[in-house]
């Protein structure tokens, strides 16, 4: 145990020239008697606190012991005293939605590297909560490939194995029928009211703090694809831009699938430092959050934290 291993470093013993210990060094005069004298003030210090370390070992060893059999009951009473380990969160009975979530990650050469790594770290996000999702969508990865690729190759080896989601080089108009697309993007018009179990969703894998604005909504009307902004004035109002990033739309449409109502989507899941407030009925602020800038990659590395709370 790290506590341990810290403790366990008795202090050093000084050493002369020779390498014999200084603290048993006594200088002997002609006459033969030992002159302690020669101690400065720091080493009888130290002295003392070797000496009391030396005491001491049988006592840390006992205390060590009982740490150990502590823990011991403790798990022992956390697998429920018969060695079995049971959730302390209990299950919930999963449904699995037909609705399509995609990431057009179409976008990798507008990007810096360590945009890349933002989106990298999004997409990771994403995974992960539709992996412990209530409801989760049915989610693919399209034009994969560049910098994106290389960055989870090099970071996080482990996407290969990742369950539960279809992970494309082809564009996603090669992967989805034309008409069941909707691109999800700001820049729309039309707001999006209930969610088409039948249609997918696309998000755009995007991290340019907004220096390209529109794009997305450009690529939805050149490809002829139905587009539609997530339905936030009508629900929240936000201190700063109402561009999100790509794990919050995600997460905003899980909860909104597993809750069945957008305002409490969007508090559920925009960070208190995005500045949403909830819009109440008569119009009037229900509650106060800050501001965040929407391409902030502030989340932790979430594959690992939420697979272990899964
Ligand atoms: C950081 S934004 C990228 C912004 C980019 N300039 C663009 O034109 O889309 C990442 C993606 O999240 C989705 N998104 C962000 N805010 C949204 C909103 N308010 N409504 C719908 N989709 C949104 C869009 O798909 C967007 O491409």
């Amino acid at each position: 145990m790290a506590e341990d291993s810290v403790k366990s470093e008795a202090p050093a013993q000084q050493k002369n020239e020779n390498g014999e210990n200084k603290s048993s060094q006594k200088a002997v005069s002609s006459n033969g008697e030992a002159e302690n004298q020669t101690l400065s003030k720091r080493q009888r210090k130290k002295l003392l606190k070797q000496q009391k370390w030396e005491d001491e070992r049988e006592l840390r060893k006992q205390r060590r012991k009982e740490r150990k059999q502590q823990r011991r009951l403790q798990r022992q009473d956390d697998e429920g005293g018969d060695g079995q380990s049971f959730r302390k969160r209990p299950r919930r009975e999963v449904t699995p939605s037909s609705l399509r979530m995609v990431v057009d990650c179409s976008f990798d050469d507008l990007m810096l590297i360590k945009d890349v790594r933002k989106l990298h770290k999004q997409i990771q996000r994403c995974y992960a909560e539709n992996r412990r999702a209530l409801h989760p969508v049915q989610f693919y990865l399209t034009s994969l490939g560049g910098q994106l690729k290389q960055s989870m190759d090099e970071k996080d080896k482990g996407w290969v194995n990742w369950k539960d989601i279809s992970i494309k080089t082809e564009h996603y108009s090669e992967v989805v029928a034309k008409e069941d697309l909707v691109y999800l993007t700001s820049d729309s018009p039309n707001v999006l009211e209930e969610l088409d179990q039948k249609k997918a969703y696309v998000i755009g894998g995007l991290v340019d703090h907004n220096h390209h604005k529109g794009i997305t909504f450009e690529r939805a009307k050149e490809l002829g694809i139905e587009h539609a902004q997530l339905p936030l004035s009508s629900f929240i109002k936000m201190n700063s831009r109402k561009v999100l990033a790509v794990n919050h739309v995600f997460e905003i449409i899980l909860a909104y699938l597993e809750k069945g109502s957008w305002q409490e989507a969007f508090v559920t899941v925009l960070p208190q430092r995005k500045g949403a407030v909830a819009v109440d009925q008569d119009g009037t602020n229900a509650q106060e959050k800050e501001e965040e800038d929407s391409d902030s990659d502030s989340e932790p590395d979430a594959t690992e934290q939420l697979e272990k709370r899964a």
